[in-house]
């Protein structure tokens, strides 16, 4: 029986380890923002599982008013640092997605590698925590890892029929395409943008 790790996200915030962080903002996102596809009325938008906070400052500069919210503590300081540097003013909270009672309801939620980072036993959380974030009708975004396998650790795998499963009862799928990824990510990702229903 494969056993899914819990992570322990902190130790790698202490030891400068994130081997996911790239140090800039999801091509996928960056894309989606600069479509003239992209229509959306700007509001407030949660980056859950933020890290660093690279996705929040884009939002951000695209005008976005962005709260990013991790469980590491370590993190916190480190996105705050980089967006005082940038002349950015986001608000980054230290919470579990899951299980933080929300201080706002947001029109948009981006995420791009937390769903896959959490245990796959929390995804029904993770579905009702999102609903619970989102504003009736507000729009949930995400770069999902499409992987079949893992070692019983982040990232975990999904496939595109497991979210439909998951998300379709509660959101309509607007659209859905393979985004542009980092290099070594190339042909994993999906991204998926939703509407709550
Ligand atoms: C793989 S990292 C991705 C970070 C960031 N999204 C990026 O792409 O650089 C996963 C992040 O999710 C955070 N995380 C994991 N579980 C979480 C939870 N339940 N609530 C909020 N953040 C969480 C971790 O601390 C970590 O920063």
């Amino acid at each position: 029986m494969q056993i899914n790790k819990e992570r322990n996200w902190e130790l790698y915030y202490q030891a400068n380890e994130m081997l996911w962080d790239h140090g800039e903002a999801s091509p996928g996102l960056v894309d989606f923002l600069s479509s003239s596809c992209n229509k959306m009325p700007l509001g407030r938008a949660l980056v859950p599982g933020c890290g660093r906070g690279h996705d929040a400052r884009e939002l951000a500069i695209a005008g976005w008013d962005v709260t990013g919210l991790d469980i590491a503590p370590s993190s916190i300081p480190m996105a705050k640092q980089l967006s005082t540097n940038k002349g950015l003013n986001i608000d980054f909270q230290l919470g579990d997605y899951l299980t933080k009672k929300p201080t706002f309801q947001f029109d948009l939620i981006f995420e791009h590698t937390l769903f896959c980072a959490i245990n796959p036993n929390r995804r029904e959380d993770y579905i009702q925590a999102t609903k619970k974030w989102l504003k009736p009708n507000g729009k949930y975004l995400a770069i999902n890892y499409i992987i079949t396998d893992d070692d019983g650790e982040p990232p975990f795998s999904t496939s595109a029929e497991e979210l439909d499963i998951k998300f379709q009862p509660s959101f309509n799928l607007i659209k859905r395409w393979i985004p542009r990824s980092f290099e070594n990510r190339t042909g994993k990702e999906l991204m998926n943008f939703w509407s709550l229903k």
